[in-house]
């Protein structure tokens, strides 16, 4: 895709921020913190008014849980529609890492989420989304 140039005009605390934030993210410079910041704010706005977005739902888990590996297959097959892949991971003897990688309208997606990350057992668990274009 083409690249454009342009002129910003920031105050200086604004700048001074933004280059915190360069530092902070080891971003290699300046365009990349704008545009994670944009596309952040593109993604935001597509989840108010309902688009289609892609994304990743993260989950920790002990598999010696209770019906927990059971619950969480019958919750994925009730969303099949919105999953493309998941992966699981054994991350030691007692916990497991699942990466579900997911694809749909957002309102769904964070209700599939909620119902994931939101099921007994869980230790800890993130919803991750992105633009599809
Ligand atoms: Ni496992």
């Amino acid at each position: 895709m083409l690249i454009k140039r342009f002129g910003v005009s920031l105050e200086e605390d604004i700048l001074t921020s933004l280059d915190e934030l360069v530092k902070k993210n080891k971003f290699p410079n300046r365009s990349q913190a704008i545009r994670n910041l944009i596309k952040g704010s593109l993604v935001s706005e597509k989840v108010d008014k309902n688009k289609i977005v892609a994304g990743a739902i993260i989950i920790v888990y002990d598999h010696h849980k209770r019906e927990l590996n059971n619950k969480l297959m019958h919750v994925q097959h009730d969303y099949h529609d919105l999953i493309l892949s998941s992966q699981h991971v054994h991350l030691a003897h007692d916990l497991c890492l699942e990466t579900i990688a997911v694809k749909g309208k957002a309102q769904s997606l964070l209700t599939l989420s909620d119902r994931i990350i939101g099921t007994k057992g869980i230790k800890h668990g993130k919803l991750v989304l992105t633009d599809i274009e």
